[in-house]
C-alpha cells in the first residue's frame, strides 16, 4: 500500500499550477492502459449461484424496453469464461481491467448477509488478474440495482443509499486484500436521468422529481460507500462529462450533465443556477439534508471520467424544465450517432483540473460502436482511439494527472437498450458460438503499448 499512499500524497500536495514532465509515451509517471465492462453486460449466468433479479432483468424482459426483446440472460457468458477473458487481456498486454461487480449476486435482494458464492466469483476473477499482472478496478454500480430495492422506491428513496453503503462495506471488506482501486458509482447522471425522465433505461420511470431525488440519492450513495471502503485504497466515481456545443442554452445542458455531479463531489454544492431552475418548476428538493454534501465530497481520491462526444443543443423554451432540445452530432458520428470530437476530451479533462481541482484522472470509459463492415477488420474504431490517446497526451502535456485509460470495452457486448446490435468491443464475440476474435483495433490496442512499454 506504500505505492497508493505515495500516489495519493502526491497528488493532495501538487500545486494546481505545477506541471509534471509526461514520462514514457506522453503519460505521467504510474500510468496504465486498461480495459472496462460491466457486470449485466457481459456475465450471463442470471440464474446461477444465487444471484438475485435485477433492474435490469426486470427491465431487459419487459416487452418494448430492449430492441429485439434481447437481455442479458446469457450475454458474453463470462461468468463462465472469465479465465479465457483474462488470457486474453494478457495476450493484449492489458495493465488494469476495470470490471464491476453484480450487487444482486452480493446481495440477492440488496439487503442482508453476502452470498458467498456471489463474493467467491469476484475473489477468483480477482486472483486471476493479480497471477496474470493486471490490476483490478473494481466498479460497485453499473447499473444493476437489485429489484427488491426497487419494489421499495429503488434510487428515489434515501434508504437505497443506505443500502449501498452497507453492500459497499460487505465487498470492501471481503476484497479489500485484493482490490486497491474502487469505483462506487457509474455516471449518476445516466441512472438518474435516462433512468427516471426519459425512461430509456432500467428502472424506465417517466418522473423528473423522481429523477432528481435519484439524482440525489446516488451522490449520497457514493458518499457514504466511500467512508467505509478500505481506508488504504483509492475511491472514486465514474462521471459521464462532455464539453455542450450550442446557444444559451448550453449553459443549462452543462448544468444538468456535468455541473449537477461535478460540483456536489469536488465542491460540495450543487450549482445554484440549476438549484433555482429545478426547484422555481418543481418546488423545494427537500431529499438534500443537511450534511449530505459534506458526505458526497469528502473522499474522492481520483475522478473516473467517462468520456465518448460532445453534446450539441439549442433553446426550446416549450420543453420544461431546461428548455432546450438535444441536436444531432456534427462532422463524423459512430454508429451510435455520437459525434467524434477528440478535442473534446481534452476541454472535459483541462476544465476539471482548472475550474473544480488538481486531482488524478481515470478515463474509465472511452470507445465507439461502428457497423463495422467486417467482424474483425475495425480501421474506424482503430482511428477513434488513437485519436483519443493523442488527446489525451495532449491533457497530459497541459498539466492534467491523467493515470488509467481504460477502453470501453474489452468485448462486444449487451448494450442495454439497443441490445446487441452496437457492438464496442476491441474483441469481436460471436454471441452464437461464444468464440472470442480480437479485431485489428486490439491489435493495434496491444502493439502501442508495447511501444509505449519500449517492449
Ligand atoms: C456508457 C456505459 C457503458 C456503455 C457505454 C457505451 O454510458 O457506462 O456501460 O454502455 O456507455
Amino acid at each position: 500500500m506504500t505505492e497508493l499512499a505515495a500516489q495519493a500524497g502526491r497528488s493532495s500536495a501538487a500545486a494546481p499550477e505545477a506541471v509534471p514532465a509526461p514520462a514514457a509515451g506522453g503519460f505521467p509517471e504510474g500510468f496504465r492502459f486498461g480495459v472496462a465492462t460491466a457486470a449485466y453486460q457481459i456475465e450471463g449466468a442470471v440464474h446461477e449461484d444465487g444471484r438475485g433479479e435485477s433492474i435490469w432483468d426486470r427491465f431487459s424482459h419487459t416487452p418494448g424496453n430492449v430492441e429485439r426483446g434481447e437481455t442479458g440472460d446469457v450475454a458474453c457468458d463470462h461468468y463462465h469464461r472469465w479465465a479465457e477473458d483474462l488470457d486474453l487481456m494478457a495476450s493484449l498486454n492489458v495493465e488494469s481491467y476495470r470490471f464491476s461487480i453484480a450487487w444482486p449476486r452480493i446481495q440477492p435482494t440488496g439487503s442482508g448477509p453476502a452470498n458467498q458464492k456471489g463474493i467467491d466469483f469476484y475473489r477468483r476473477l480477482v486472483e486471476g488478474m493479480l497471477e496474470r499482472g493486471i490490476e483490478p478496478i473494481a466498479t460497485l454500480y453499473h447499473w444493476d440495482l437489485p429489484q427488491a430495492l426497487q419494489d421499495r422506491g429503488g434510487w428515489g428513496v434515501r434508504e437505497t443509499a443506505e443500502r449501498f453503503a452497507e453492500y459497499a462495506a460487505i465487498v470492501g471488506d471481503a476484497l479489500g486484500d485484493v482490490v486497491d482501486r474502487w469505483i462506487t458509482m457509474n455516471e449518476p447522471w445516466v441512472v438518474a436521468f435516462l433512468g427516471h425522465v426519459e425512461g430509456r433505461k432500467a428502472p424506465g420511470v417517466r418522473h423528473w422529481p423522481t429523477a432528481l431525488r435519484a439524482s440525489h440519492h446516488v451522490l449520497l450513495a457514493h458518499g457514504l460507500a466511500a467512508q467505509v471502503l478500505p481506508a488504504d485504497g483509492l475511491v472514486g466515481l465514474a462521471l459521464n462529462l462532455s464539453p455542450i456545443r450550442g446557444d444559451d442554452a448550453a449553459v443549462r445542458q452543462d448544468g444538468y450533465l456535468n455541473r449537477w455531479f461535478l460540483d456536489p463531489v469536488l465542491r460540495g454544492a450543487y450549482p445554484e443556477d440549476m438549484l433555482g431552475l429545478y426547484e422555481g418548476v418543481f418546488g423545494p428538493l427537500d431529499a438534500i439534508r443537511d450534511g449530505d454534501l459534506e458526505t458526497i465530497s469528502r473522499r474522492v481520491d481520483f475522478l473516473g471520467v467517462n468520456y465518448y462526444n460532445p453534446m450539441r443543443v439549442r433553446t426550446n423554451a416549450g420543453d420544461l424544465p431546461l428548455q432546450l432540445e438535444l441536436l444531432p452530432g456534427e462532422g463524423q458520428v459512430t454508429g451510435m450517432g455520437w459525434e467524434v470530437d477528440p478535442e473534446g476530451l481534452v476541454e472535459v479533462l483541462v476544465r476539471i483540473r482548472s475550474e473544480y481541482r488538481d486531482l488524478p484522472i481515470y478515463i474509465t470509459e472511452n470507445g465507439a460502436a461502428y457497423p463495422d463492415a467486417d467482424p474483425v477488420d475495425d480501421p474506424e474504431r482503430t482511428a477513434y482511439l488513437a485519436a483519443h490517446l493523442d488527446a489525451l497526451r495532449r491533457a497530459v502535456a497541459e498539466g492534467v494527472d491523467v493515470q488509467r485509460y481504460c477502453v470501453w470495452s474489452l468485448l462486444d457486448n449487451f448494450e442495454w437498450e439497443h441490445g446487441y446490435d452496437q457492438r464496442f468491443g476491441i474483441v469481436h464475440v460471436d454471441f452464437e458460438t461464444q468464440v472470442r476474435t480480437p479485431k485489428r483495433s486490439a491489435l493495434w490496442y496491444r502493439d502501442e503499448i508495447a511501444r509505449v512499454r519500449g517492449k
